[in-house]
């Protein structure tokens, strides 16, 4: 069985509320196993939309506003692609330079200004904690689409889905897996959210693996940490890897330090095939939240897995429609009225 069975009552959107908001701020606001998996049983109802073999329109009219501060492809355009295929229409605004920040406008008058426009927001912001500053200025959804080094919780989500559906069609069970995380666990906020949303998962072994300096933050260890899982710390990627069920690379996120701070960092340190088949299993699944780094010297993710059926990276990143289409029917209220609005192309 892909999901466990979901006994509690009430919308989700207002079991997951912030302050009483609908935000998706942070994945601390699923609680349990049970609220995240009432998600992706949306998301699964999402897919043959996402795939266009069904169209739905039950967000036609709205508008969602994506305000991307930072650098994106994945996140901006599949939560756009996410809320036009249910209907909606999508206004953008990339980089400070093309929005009034430049002119010194504060998050406050932006995230005010822009209630007035558009029904619901996405924002990437390189402060963290900065979209929750977005959302205390509105009442319209709020989705955090990455604060800085903070969170990535829609990135969490899909990565979390992609893990169950891996599982499913393999025959295992999280609880009680070995779930590797390599890179930049410093910087990177996608380990960040999926680390705090597995420990709701049971038994899990989870090894972290960094270069030195680049370590999880000590408040994501203590947290993770009272679920009573597993948690191995270690400098070499061999060792950290061997026996694990999900190996999930990150990419150095360079433009968050001094290069000078690396330190013990090394070309040794890459998932590549020699490794994966070295320390692992036919039925590991690796990922990577993407994009990994393709020029010269980098080290996160080998492309001389990209044939390799253990690579999840791509069935990762097409993950992200559906999940992202139910972040928003769930945000927006209109999950229950998916299943009958439902057409044929
Ligand atoms: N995974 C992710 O956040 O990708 P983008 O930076 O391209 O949005």
């Amino acid at each position: 069985q892909k999901y466990a069975q979901s006994g509690q009552g009430g919308p989700l959107r207002d079991r997951i509320a912030h302050e009483g908001r609908h935000h998706l701020l942070s994945v601390d606001q699923f609680t349990s196993r049970e609220s995240v998996e009432e998600l992706f049983r949306i998301a699964d109802m999402m897919q043959p939309i996402a795939r266009r073999q069904k169209i739905s329109r039950v967000l036609e009219g709205a508008v969602l506003g994506n305000l991307f501060f930072e650098a994106s492809t994945r996140t901006r355009v599949s939560f756009g692609a996410a809320f036009c295929r249910l209907g909606g229409s999508v206004c953008d605004t990339t980089g400070f330079t093309f929005s009034s920040m430049a002119k010194g406008e504060s998050i406050y008058d932006t995230s005010r200004v822009m209630s007035g426009y558009v029904d619901a927001m996405v924002i990437r912001h390189p402060e963290m904690g900065s979209v929750a500053e977005f959302a205390r200025a509105t009442n319209i959804p709020v989705v955090n689409g990455g604060d800085g080094p903070g969170e990535h919780p829609s990135q969490a989500l899909l990565d979390l889905y992609t893990i169950l559906t891996e599982f499913s069609r393999l025959g295992k069970l999280l609880d009680g897996s070995h779930i590797a995380l390599a890179g930049d666990l410093k910087y990177g906020r996608t380990v960040h959210s999926l680390m705090k949303l597995l420990a709701l998962y049971r038994g899990l072994k989870f090894t972290l693996i960094s270069p030195k300096g680049l370590e999880m933050p000590e408040s994501i260890l203590e947290q993770v940490g009272r679920n009573g899982h597993v948690i191995e710390q270690t400098y070499s990627l061999e060792e950290g890897l061997r026996g694990a069920d999900v190996i999930y690379a990150t990419r150095v996120q360079k433009e968050r330090f001094a290069e000078e701070e690396l330190g013990g960092y090394s070309a040794e340190f890459q998932v590549n095939k020699a490794i994966v088949d070295k320390c692992c299993g036919p039925d590991v699944i690796v990922m990577h939240p993407l994009p990994r780094d393709s020029r010269e010297g980098a080290n996160d993710l080998s492309t001389d897995l990209n044939h390799d059926p253990r690579l999840a990276i791509f069935r990762q990143t097409d993950n992200g429609i559906p999940v992202r289409m139910a972040i928003f029917a769930v945000l927006l209220g209109v999950e229950t009225l998916v299943p009958h609005s439902l057409r044929d192309v």
